[in-house]
This record gives structure tokens, sequence and C-alpha cells, in this order.
């Protein structure tokens, strides 16, 4: 299987894991990504067995209505049952690397409010550390240099994602050469720089749950 069938596969499985659990006032929260949208085309067909979702991202939010589900704002929803989204890396702890398309303040945000985090990734994803993907940090633009500087200190290589604003109005810088020991301090520690705004470290509130496609079928992985 190539990765793409393996992203379907995996979200196929995230449909399983959820769909007896849909009731007529569910609300999802939906993540962002290649893997996050081959879920929400398997969600059409089941629209109305639920309410709606809850997008971490304009291109998301897009691509739900366009099946005919609608999105609601978080401020209106309060908490989601789940919340169903991909990474960039994975590790044994179910902490993730995210953000490689941009959305991490706005996945973070939606995965906080989740009572379950299902994350669904082919197994490419699945690291002994978390590093060899650069973390993206997403910042206030006039902090940029402020806080690559900060970064080098941290031992990171920062590079700035040229062209890229996020939903937010803000920009990325992504961290390489960047091996990270400790993936709930360092999540903290980088939130702590002044002009950060996020991230991409998905530690102190990693998945519940890992949907992972392997050649020989999709793991499921659950800490609780
Ligand atoms: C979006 O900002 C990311 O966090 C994605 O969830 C992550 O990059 C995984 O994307 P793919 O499913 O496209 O690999």
């Amino acid at each position: 299987m190539n990765q793409d069938e393996l992203k379907a596969a995996v979200a196929d499985a995230a449909i399983e894991e959820i769909k007896s659990q849909l009731e007529k006032d569910t609300i999802l929260g939906i993540g962002t990504g290649s893997t996050a949208n081959l879920f929400i085309d398997r969600l059409g067909p089941l629209r109305h067995h639920f309410k709606g979702a809850v997008a971490s991202s304009k291109a998301s939010a897009e691509r739900l209505e366009k099946l005919g589900i609608e999105v609601f704002e978080l401020n209106s929803v309060g908490t989601v049952p789940f919340y169903i989204d991909g990474a960039d890396e994975v590790n044994t702890h179910l902490h993730m690397i995210k953000g490689g398309g941009a959305a991490l303040t706005r996945e973070k945000i939606v995965a906080a409010c989740a009572e379950r985090f299902i994350c669904i990734a082919d197994g490419s994803k699945y690291v002994p550390q978390l590093g060899h993907f650069p973390l993206p940090v997403e910042v206030i633009p006039m902090a940029r240099s402020y806080v690559a500087r900060e970064l080098v200190a941290l031992g990171a290589e920062p590079v700035y994602r040229q062209g890229v604003v996020t939903d937010n109005g803000n920009q990325i810088i992504d961290c390489y050469e960047f091996m990270i020991a400790d993936p709930v301090a360092m999540e903290a520690r980088i939130n702590a720089i002044v002009g950060v705004v996020t991230n991409g470290l998905f530690a102190a509130r990693g998945a519940d749950v890992l949907l992972l496609g392997k050649e020989d079928g999709v793991e499921r992985i659950a800490l609780k």
C-alpha cells in the first residue's frame, strides 16, 4: 500500500471508531491536512447522523460545508466528544508534532476542548523520538526575529516559512535539527517565549487513541 492508501485506511478506521457513538446533537472536532480531508470526505454520507462540526482551519470548514455538514463556532459549542486529526510525527506516548499545514494553533485549541483526541496517521509518522520533522512555531509577525534568536538559544535551526500566513494572520518558523528529548517540557518552554502564539508540540494534550496505518492493517494504540 502506498501512503495515500494507508491514509485512506486510517480515515475508514476513524469512521468505524466513532460511528456508533454519533447522536443527533453530536458536534465533532475536525482537524486539518490530507489525512483529515479523507476523514471529512467519509463523514459526508453520515451527515444526517450528527449535528455538525467545529473545524481547525478555514480549509477544513470549507470542505465540511461543501459536503453539507454544518460548521459551528467553537465558542458556541464548548466541548466536543471527539477531535480527529492527523499528525506530522507521533511517538509511543502519543505526543505529536503538528502544524505542517500551518493550522497548529486552531488545532491545539479544538483539541483542548475535546474529550478524546483520535490521531489518524500512516505508519511513516510513528517515531521513537520527535524532531526529525521540523517543529513549527506560530509567531506574531513583529516578534519573528526575536523568537528565532530564542529558538537558536534552545538549540534549533529556525527557518522562516516564506509566504505563509496562518488563519490567525501570523507567521510560521520551522525548527530544524531539533530532536526533542522531553516534549512536555519543550512545549511549555517554547510557549513561554514572548511573541510565540503556540508551537506544534502536542504533548501536554496528546492523543488518546492512535489509528496507525501499516502494511498489515490499521493498528489501534490507546492510552486510556
Ligand atoms: C496541519 O497543520 C497539520 O497539523 C496536519 O495535521 C499534519 O500536518 C498532518 O498532515 P497530513 O495528514 O497531510 O500528513
